[in-house]
């Protein structure tokens, strides 16, 4: 898939802050990548990102489900098929080099996740807003 990467900029911030907190401490993740050669810290960060992912997928959810959104059964699906492509470069990191896990992350975040932000997680703006009041 053609598919176009993107840094964290304010426009990805929806005015929700325990939303938008985790989204861009994915991207400073994400971030720390680049330029680093030590393959033992980029396994460490790997995972650690492994489990950002699980717990903002994890919060989010229980927000939709608390807020009653309507398409959350295929917004479940979408994090599900997310959790499986970071588990699988979990999985090939150890033969992988270390510019092509960051290939990978970048592919992963800065355009899969940039775009899960844009397009999925917009569609319940709305109805979050709505439902825990403008404060954020
Ligand atoms: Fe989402
Ligand atoms: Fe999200």
């Amino acid at each position: 898939m053609d598919m176009r990467l993107e840094d964290w900029s304010d426009k990805l911030a929806f005015g929700i802050d325990v939303i938008d907190a985790q989204h861009k401490q994915l991207f400073e993740l994400a971030a720390s990548f680049e330029g680093n050669g030590d393959q033992i810290r980029v396994m460490k960060t790997l995972a650690l990102l492994g489990n950002y992912v699980k717990e903002h997928f994890r919060d989010e959810e229980q927000l939709l489900e608390l807020c009653a959104y309507p398409d959350l059964d295929a917004h479940r699906e979408l994090h599900r098929t997310f959790r499986d492509m970071l588990r699988d470069l979990l999985a090939d990191a150890g033969k992988m080099s270390l510019d092509e896990i960051a290939d990978r992350v970048r592919y992963l975040i800065n355009g899969w996740f940039y775009n899960h932000i844009m397009v999925a997680d917009l569609d319940y703006v709305p109805l979050l807003k709505q439902r825990l009041g403008d404060t954020g």
